[in-house]
Parts: structure tokens; C-alpha cells; sequence
């Protein structure tokens, strides 16, 4: 059973992919290599960083160089062998090999290998032998006799050997309580491809790996479930590595704890989610399964479609290829005919999945906006690809007045940017959200959900809290949310205070901010969580603060009159529609006297020659806006008509129904 066909001729040499190994690529590649075609990737550098047996950057290594890497000492030190440029002297390697092929059991001495596994993967002799190879490997090498490569290649063909017969159904997990079936240890030399590509091997963390890499395809092949490489081939690393250390139980594992694989863990998602941000790369390529609930637990994915596909989307547009795929199995749960999944990223700019239908126009602004973390009524987020066509090219500082989610202002493109808001609370989560570490803040975030047991559907799903479609997460979090909402009004200003908001808006109603009229956040629960959109947002708008001069402030519209403007700079205002759109409260009590002030402001920058741009609505629900109208004709400012009409039908029908004329009023 476990003879892949070599017989004992030592004369053929192992090719790469002639071992067994969970989740091995070699029946992908021809669609690996379809899929790059089809995109036309060009391929210079190919980096395979959960690369395994090895093979898939194999395929690539005769036409690109390569980058190959994985956590096991196994598989770095076959990288060693296939892809390293070292010399070796193979007609030395020959005969080494066939030394250890004729070696008698019988002149062998108890070695570390005989003590612990005499009978359990190998029988007493096989385990003797092994033993002796492995020791003398390793004295060769501590002589001088051979180089790394050699020393490299020698393991590599032991482990392929050893790995053909051992009692096991394929993993370390468990042998086979039985007889063990008289087999021959052959070594064979290895079939090494010379190749004038460059190598670069690694055995570290993919994590940590992507952090200094850089090359033009990143191919990720992560572990898909909870069973740790670590754990099935523990034997394989013991070999590898042969710090003939104890073993444990009754499968005789070495301790693992430096090999654990995050991807194998609950936190799978934000691993993944963190290695796909740090990637310096043209495209990305991640072969992933989701098996949904099928299978024993424990062949159940660590990471959704969901999560691989937002964390692929914040890096550039991403199409998924399948194929019917013979997997190989071994645990009970077997499934012949997998889908195999491939997703493809191209990394760069992402079109606009929802767009607005606005006429085209060489104006239209066609960039990516970053979104808000923080949701308002009538928040500017949707209304941008519009709002930007009217925004000029050659502005010194803009300012967005009645910030609120500062929608606008963090997607301005001006050389410095001030965003003001009378709310100090929405103040102080712009400057923590925009002046923390994004990895501290999620952890800060993660820790608060924690605390309270909040859901935490991004990594667990939606189910296992019992949510309803209606209701969403609601009834699983309205206690906690309580207790979170108690402990943030008792908590002194402070940052903490404000992470504690941060996360409360997340699972309040509708993720909104409202305090009432004692200064008390007064929102009930919601239906949502720090999901997968919300991480987006928060990360996407944390990183576009850091690349940008901007500044977040407390202050009044009326305060332009007295602020120091230069010519060069632009003012955009948002304030609250006097004709009611949103029933938020952020208005603070909007009427017409405050709406005269704001068009004496404006008239004020108009005579002082600065530009300005002002959002509103002039009809609403059969309602119009008089004075705006007078006050827009009387001083000659022109009236831009913005399409409130999405494609989102749900959106439509609501914009038809209130029938509101949006507006973005300029003096330019
Ligand atoms: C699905 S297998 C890759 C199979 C490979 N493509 C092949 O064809 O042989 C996943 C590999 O990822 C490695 N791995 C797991 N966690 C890792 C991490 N954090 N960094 C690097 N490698 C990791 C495992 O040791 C395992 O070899």
C-alpha cells in the first residue's frame, strides 16, 4: 500500500513529487497554470510560501525564480536538496546511497531511532537502520565530509524512504496495530532539475515571510483545517531535525509547540487576513476548500469564503476558479471529489462592485473610497464618485466641515487635510481610529469583545449564535451590549473610553452614534458585529490617515469666518438638512436661524475668494428648500444637481419614494 512503484531499483532517481503528503498541489498544477495564463500574469518571480512538498514552485522554477518556503524542517531541508545551488558531488551521494542500502542490521548498535519506534511505524530492523543512516548523516556533516546540500539531499532521500514504508495509513498520527509487514528500506537519489532560476528558501512563518519579500506571484496553500502539519508528520520532523529529543504517547511525537500552525487555529481568519496585507506582489493565488459543514470536525475549514474573499478584495479584484479535484484523504471523512477551489487577486485598484449609475463623464472619479468606520445618516460615502467631480485638482488644505464618518475628507486628495466636528466623541474615535497601530487597535477592539463575550461572527459564523435573519446578532448580544454601553457611561475620558465607544457603535442600532440630551450614548442594540466589513473599513481608513496629512479637530462652522484661509485652500460643508432627511439627532437642534448663519459663512469665504462646496438637499418629500434656493440665486452660486438614483434597488425605490433632490452647491 505504501509502495509508490520504485521497486528496489535504485537507478531511478525521486522526483520531487513522489511523496504522499496532505494536500499536495501535484494534481493542480496544469490548472494552476491555466488560471495564470488565462490572466495573463507574467511571472517572474513565483513565491510558494505554504510550499509543502514543494512542488508547485518546482513547476514553476524551470521559467521563473522562486521563493519556497514552509514552517517544517521536512520540507526545508527537500528545498535544500531540489532548489539549492550548491555543489554536490553525486557520484559521492551515489555511493553514500548505496552504503546505506546494504548496511546489515545485524552490525547495527540500539541508537535513538531503535530505542524509540523498534516497532511501532518500522520494525526493529528497518527502525535500526534508520537510525544508524540518520546518525551517520550527521557525523558526516559535523567532519566535513559533506556540505549542507549533501547533507540535505542524504535526509531527503531517507525521509522519502522511509516515509514509502512505514505502518501508517500516510500520517504520524497513529500506526497500524498489526504485524508489521516485512519491507526493504531503499534510499534512491533524488531527480534534481538544474535550472537557471534563482532560489530563495525559507523555513519560517508565512507571516513573518511576507513581511520581506517581495516577488510577482504569491501562491498561499494554507493548511484548511484544524489538524496541525506538525501533528502528522511529526516523525518526519524528528528525522529532519534529530535533536533526538523525547517522545510522547503512544504516537511518539516529539514536543510541536514551535511548529503550531495559526492556520490551524481558531484565528485562522486573522492570520490570513494579516498575510494577505503585507504582500508585495502583483497577484495573489490561494488554494483554499471550504468544506462547510461536511466532513468530521475536524476536517471543517479554518477560514470562510468570506474571509479569503474581503481580505483578497481590500488588495484589488479577485475571481475564483474550480475545479473537480481527487483529494487525498485519510481520514473517514474522505470525499473523491473535491472542488478545489483557486482564488485570483490582482493586486491594484479595485473597481466599484456597487456603482453608481451617473452618467460617464471624463470627470467621473473612479477611485476606490475608503469608507467610513463610523455610519451617518446621510454619510457621503455613496455620493463621492459624484461629489469628486466637482471637487478641484489644485487645492492646499481641505476642509470638511460637520465631518461626521469624515467620508469626504479622508478621501480628499489635497496636500493637507482638517476635518471638524462640534462632537468631541466623534473627535476622539477619528483620532484613535486614524493616529493608533491598526494592529493594536483590532486587538484593543478584540479584547473588548472578549470581555463582554460579545459575537464574534467573523470568526465563528453566524449560526452558532442562533441569529436570525430579523433579528440579526441582536438577541445573542443585547445583554452584553448593555453591560459594554454601563461600563463606557462610567468610564473617565480617556482612551480607553473611546475604544469602549468604537465598539459600542459597532453593535449598536444601525452602527450609529447618538448620546441624548445628558451626554448618555443611548442606542439600542443592533443586529451587526466587528465584522468582516467593519475590520475593512477601520483598517482601510486607519491606513489612508497615516498616508495622508490630516487632522481631526473640534470646532464650529461659524469658526471659518475667523479662520485663516489662504487662497489655495477649499472648504466642503455637510451640515444637517434643514428639510429633515435624516431623524438623527447629530443636527443638534438644526433650524433656520442656524441655516442663515451657514449661508453668511459662506458668503463670507465667497468675498474672501475662497472656494467651498456645500451638500444638500433642495427638495424632500415634496418639501422645498426656499431659502437655500433664494440664498444660492441672490449670490450667483451654481446648483449641481447630483443622481441619487443607485443601482441598488433597494436604494432606488427609497430615493423615488422620497423623491429628495441632492445638491452640492460651489462658487467656482
Ligand atoms: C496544504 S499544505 C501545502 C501543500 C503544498 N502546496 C504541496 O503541494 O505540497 C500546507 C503547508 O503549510 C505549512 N504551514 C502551515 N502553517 C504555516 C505557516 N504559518 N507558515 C509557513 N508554512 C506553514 C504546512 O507545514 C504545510 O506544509
Amino acid at each position: 500500500m505504501n509502495d509508490a512503484g520504485f521497486g528496489n531499483n535504485t537507478s531511478k532517481r525521486i522526483k520531487i513529487n513522489q511523496r504522499r503528503y496532505l494536500g499536495s498541489k501535484t494534481k493542480l498544477l496544469k490548472f494552476i497554470e491555466e488560471i495564470l495564463d488565462e490572466e495573463k500574469a507574467d511571472c517572474k518571480v513565483f513565491a510558494d510560501i505554504f510550499g509543502g512538498t514543494g512542488v508547485v514552485a518546482h513547476h514553476f522554477y524551470d521559467r521563473a525564480d522562486v521563493i519556497v518556503n514552509d514552517i517544517l524542517q521536512s520540507s526545508y531541508q527537500s528545498y535544500i536538496a531540489y532548489f539549492g545551488k550548491a555543489r554536490i558531488r553525486q557520484s559521492f551521494l551515489d555511493k553514500k546511497i548505496e552504503e546505506y542500502n546494504t548496511l546489515g542490521s545485524e552490525k547495527i548498535t540500539e541508537n535513538y531511532f531503535s530505542i524509540n519506534f523498534s516497532n511501532t511505524y518500522f520494525d526493529r530492523e528497518n527502525s535500526l537502520k534508520i537510525g544508524a543512516i540518520r546518525e551517520d548523516i550527521e557525523t558526516q556533516y559535523k567532519n566535513g565530509n559533506i556540505n549542507d546540500r549533501e547533507r540535505a539531499y542524504l535526509i531527503t532521500s531517507l525521509i522519502y524512504a522511509l516515509d514509502r514504508i512505514a505502518n501508517t495509513v500516510g500520517h504520524y498520527d497513529a500506526y497500524r496495530k498489526v504485524d508489521i509487514p516485512k519491507r526493504a528500506l531503499v534510499l534512491q537519489p533524488l531527480d534534481i532539475k538544474s535550472s537557471k532560476s534563482k532560489s530563495t528558501i525559507y523555513n519560517q512563518d508565512a507571516n513573518e515571510l511576507v513581511r520581506h519579500i517581495k516577488s510577482d506571484i504569491v501562491y498561499i496553500d494554507p493548511p484548511y483545517n484544524s489538524r496541525q502539519y506538525s501533528d502528522a508528520y511529526h516523525l518526519l520532523e524528528n528525522i529532519a531535525e534529530w535533536k533526538k529529543e523525547p517522545v510522547h504517547g503512544v504516537a511518539k511525537k516529539i514536543d510541536r509547540t514551535h511548529l503550531k500552525s495559526k492556520y490551524s487555529l481558531k484565528t485562522a481568519g486573522e492570520a490570513f487576513s494579516d498575510l494577505i496585507d503585507k504582500i508585495d506582489a502583483k497577484y495573489i493565488l490561494v488554494s483554499y476548500n471550504d468544506m462547510g459543514k461536511s466532513g468530521d470536525a475536524r476536517s471543517q475549514s479554518r477560514i470562510t469564503d468570506h474571509e479569503i474573499i474581503s481580505a483578497l478584495e481590500r488588495r484589488g479584484n479577485v475571481k475564483i476558479y474550480e475545479k473537480l479535484f481527487k483529494q487525498f484523504t485519510t481520514g473517514k471523512s474522505s470525499k473523491d471529489d473535491l472542488k478545489e477551489r483557486v482564488f485570483f487577486c490582482r493586486i491594484g485598484k479595485k473597481i466599484q462592485k456597487k456603482s453608481v449609475s451617473i452618467p460617464k463623464s471624463k470627470n467621473e472619479d473612479t477611485r476606490e473610497f475608503v469608507k467610513s468606520p463610523l455610519n451617518y445618516t446621510g454619510g457621503k460615502h455613496k455620493l463621492l464618485p459624484q461629489i469628486s467631480r466637482f471637487i478641484p485638482d489644485d487645492i492646499d488644505t481641505f476642509y470638511d466641515v460637520f465631518c461626521g464618518g469624515a467620508n469626504v475628507g479622508i478621501n480628499a486628495k489635497s496636500k493637507s487635510i482638517v476635518c471638524i466636528d462640534k462632537d468631541k466623541n466623534v473627535i476622539d474615535l477619528h483620532n484613535l481610529i486614524s493616529s493608533t497601530n491598526f494592529d493594536k487597535l483590532h486587538q484593543d477592539i478584540l479584547a473588548i469583545i472578549d470581555r463582554f463575550g460579545l459575537s464574534h461572527s467573523y470568526l465563528e459564523g453566524y449560526e452558532v449564535y442562533g441569529a436570525e435573519s430579523s433579528k440579526g446578532l441582536g438577541s445573542f448580544n443585547k445583554d452584553k451590549y448593555l453591560l459594554l454601553r454601563e461600563e463606557y457611561s462610567n468610564t473617565k475620558q480617556s482612551t480607553e473610553k473611546t475604544t469602549l465607544l468604537l465598539v459600542l457603535i459597532m453593535y449598536a442600532f444601525n452602527n450609529q452614534i447618538r448620546f441624548n440630551s445628558k451626554g448618555d450614548f443611548n442606542l439600542p442594540v443592533g443586529k451587526r458585529d466587528y465584522n468582516g466589513s467593519s475590520r475593512r473599513n477601520l483598517a482601510a481608513f486607519n491606513k489612508a490617515a497615516k498616508e495622508k496629512s490630516i487632522k481631526f479637530v473640534v470646532g464650529d462652522f461659524k469658526d471659518m469666518k475667523k479662520t485663516n484661509l489662504n487662497k489655495g485652500d477649499f472648504v466642503y460643508l455637510d451640515p444637517p438638512y434643514l428639510l429633515g432627511l435624516a431623524s438623527y439627532n447629530e443636527s443638534g437642534g438644526w433650524d433656520e436661524v442656524q441655516e442663515k448663519e451657514l449661508y453668511s459663512v459662506l458668503d463670507n469665504l465667497n468675498e474672501r475668494g475662497i472656494r467651498f462646496a456645500l451638500s444638500n438637499v433642495t427638495e424632500h418629500k415634496g418639501q422645498s428648500n426656499d431659502i437655500l434656493k433664494h440664498w444660492v440665486k441672490r449670490g450667483g452660486y451654481n446648483l449641481n444637481k447630483l443622481d441619487y438614483h443607485y443601482k441598488n434597488s433597494n436604494y432606488q425605490s427609497k430615493a423615488k419614494h422620497n423623491s429628495s433632490v441632492e445638491v452640492l452647491v460651489t462658487n467656482y
